[in-house]
């Protein structure tokens, strides 16, 4: 179901006190009465039970930042889907450019974590975009329809229903370099016609498109406000309590 998200990427970052401590606050901080978006906080695995724990008792919700292809069994350091599930997460991103770049992922191993998530009903957060050199030829929109294509178009309609994705532009991460309003809404009206085309417009129009790279205070509103952006996954800015807050209150 379409929703608006606002949805904080940890990535590897704090203590154990700093994060009880943030999670705390975010939770305590939300304006309940005046939220228009799911907000949910991605904290490193050792982390994710606290975050789990204030989902119970406010409007956090809580999800992890990565999962195991692998059901179970001798995988050491691996975290299953049926472990997040047992903790009772309801998202997990999948296929950030971080772990694509710095672990190697693929397109189809991305599509097997996606599976695992579906079997035990957490919702993937499924990470596409493409990298400098790609927008400088003009690739982006190949780049992100096969990354599309490639690990989410052998689900089912029914599957695909419970997927959110995050538009990423690999430039804009971390660089302080934001995608324009209007190329965020270019690249996510794409992403919704690759949808309908697959799974038809009443899927295209259910399906929850996030923009994320460097979405901030100051550019949320403005990004957020473009017919197909309903949200965002942040990652530096989601480690600053009033920021992060300022952030969910931007549609
Ligand atoms: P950033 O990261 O907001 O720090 O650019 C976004 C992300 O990697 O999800």
């Amino acid at each position: 179901m379409r929703k608006n998200i606002v949805a904080g990427n940890w990535k590897m970052n704090l203590t154990f006190q700093e994060a009880e401590d943030l999670i705390d606050e975010i939770a305590n901080g939300l304006d309940e009465e005046n939220l228009k978006c799911e907000v949910v906080v991605c904290p490193p695995a050792p982390y994710l039970e606290i975050a789990s724990d204030y989902a119970d008792v406010s409007r956090l919700r809580a999800g992890a930042q990565n999962v195991s292809e692998y059901e179970k069994g001798a995988y050491t350091g691996e975290i299953s889907a049926m472990m997040l599930a047992s903790i009772e997460l309801e998202y997990c991103i999948v296929g950030h450019s971080e772990r694509r770049r710095y672990f190697r992922e693929t397109n189809g191993q991305i599509a097997r974590k996606i599976d695992r998530l579906l079997d035990y009903s957490i919702h993937p957060i499924f990470c596409c975009g493409e990298v400098l050199e790609e927008r400088e030829q003009n690739r982006q929109f190949d780049v992100v329809k096969q990354q599309i294509e490639e690990s989410l178009f052998h689900l089912t309609s029914e599957e695909f229903s419970n997927i959110v994705i995050a538009y990423e532009p690999v430039w804009a991460i971390g660089t302080g370099k934001t995608a324009t309003p209007a190329q965020a809404q270019e690249m996510h009206a794409f992403i919704r016609k690759l949808i309908a085309g697959k799974y038809g417009e009443e899927a295209a129009r259910e399906t929850s498109i996030l923009y994320g790279g460097s979405c901030n205070a100051s550019n949320a509103k403005e990004l957020f406000a473009n017919p197909d952006v309903d949200g965002g996954l942040i990652g530096g800015a989601s480690l600053k309590k009033d920021e992060f807050l300022k952030i969910t209150m931007s549609f």
